[in-house]
């Protein structure tokens, strides 16, 4: 089947898509994104997703390029003509095309939207969540806007590299006080071995995921103890458990940190609870 790329309005096949190459996007880096869950056809929490959007773009001083409600249409009927079942739906949005220049362009500047849909197996993040991720722990080499989803994501880039060399799927980034900050592309949690659930706070120094505002309903419905803080990758070696959320990989058990076993080195069962009770608190579009 020929993949079907959503390009400013019109709906390509691959071979025919692509951006203007002064695009400030490729440029600049100077744009923002959305990664949605698919699943059984349905876009997970795409509600939440489009008003992060919305909330970038605003950061940026960038408009809406349509309206929320034909943004999701927009992702909806990207996955429908790609006839993705279960996977994700990519939204990127960029300040255009223009001579390049730092200055931002005029106002009249069309912005660029593209948005590709892409089919991944259910049992793929299930037979990963059945042994859990390692994790790799570096320096936090990010600019200090990570509230803010943008496309800029080199640092998080060579982090996942240094991860994959260390046999890690994900990389957690350490801010110079030794607390955590988050995963290369996911939020970090840990449980403690009194049991407390620990996230830091979205104070600016991670983006506020949909996947961690959704968990944090989870944990609530199942009276489960919080503690949104920061917390120290020593403490994290020293957890129960540990987990990582993100819209690509859900409610993901972190089994390893830097090549040492989490407790007994198995998924967490706190982390495995709210992994399996997640759809039913999720929004399905
Ligand atoms: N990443 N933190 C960072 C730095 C992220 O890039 C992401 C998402 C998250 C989790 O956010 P959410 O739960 O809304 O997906 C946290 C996406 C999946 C990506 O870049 O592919």
């Amino acid at each position: 089947m020929t993949r079907t790329v959503y390009v400013d309005g019109e709906y390509l096949p691959y071979a025919n898509a692509g951006v203007h190459a002064e695009d400030r996007g490729f440029q600049f880096g100077d744009g923002v994104y959305e990664v949605c869950e698919v699943r059984d056809r349905a876009i997970i929490d795409e509600r939440r997703h489009v008003d992060r959007l919305a909330r970038s773009l605003e950061e940026l001083d960038m408009s809406m390029p349509m309206s929320r409600g034909a943004l999701g249409n927009v992702m909806r009927e990207t996955r429908r003509r790609n006839r993705v079942e279960d996977g994700l739906v990519y939204l990127q949005v960029t300040r255009g095309a223009a001579p390049r220049d730092f200055l931002f362009p005029s106002d009249n500047t069309r912005q660029t939207v593209v948005c590709l849909a892409r089919h991944i197996a259910k049992d793929k993040g299930d037979d990963t969540s059945a042994k859990g991720i390692g994790v790799l722990t570096v320096p936090e080499a990010r600019w200090s806007r990570v509230d803010i989803k943008t496309v800029m994501l080199l640092a998080s880039c060579m982090a996942k590299e240094k991860a994959r060399a260390a046999d890690a799927k994900e990389a957690w980034f350490v801010a110079p006080d030794g607390h955590v900050t988050e995963g290369a592309s996911s939020n970090a949690w840990i449980v403690t071995m009194d049991g407390m659930l620990v996230t830091r706070p979205p104070d600016g120094k991670i983006l506020n995921g949909i996947t961690r505002t959704v968990a944090l309903e989870v944990a609530a419905a199942h009276d489960l103890e919080l503690d949104e803080r920061p917390f120290t990758v020593e403490e994290a070696k020293a957890a129960r458990e540990a987990f990582v959320t993100s819209a690509s990989a859900g409610v993901m058990p972190v089994t390893a940190i830097d090549g040492s076993a989490v407790a007994n080195g198995e998924p967490g069962a706190i982390a495995t609870s709210i992994r399996a009770a997640y759809h039913t608190h999720a929004e399905h579009s």
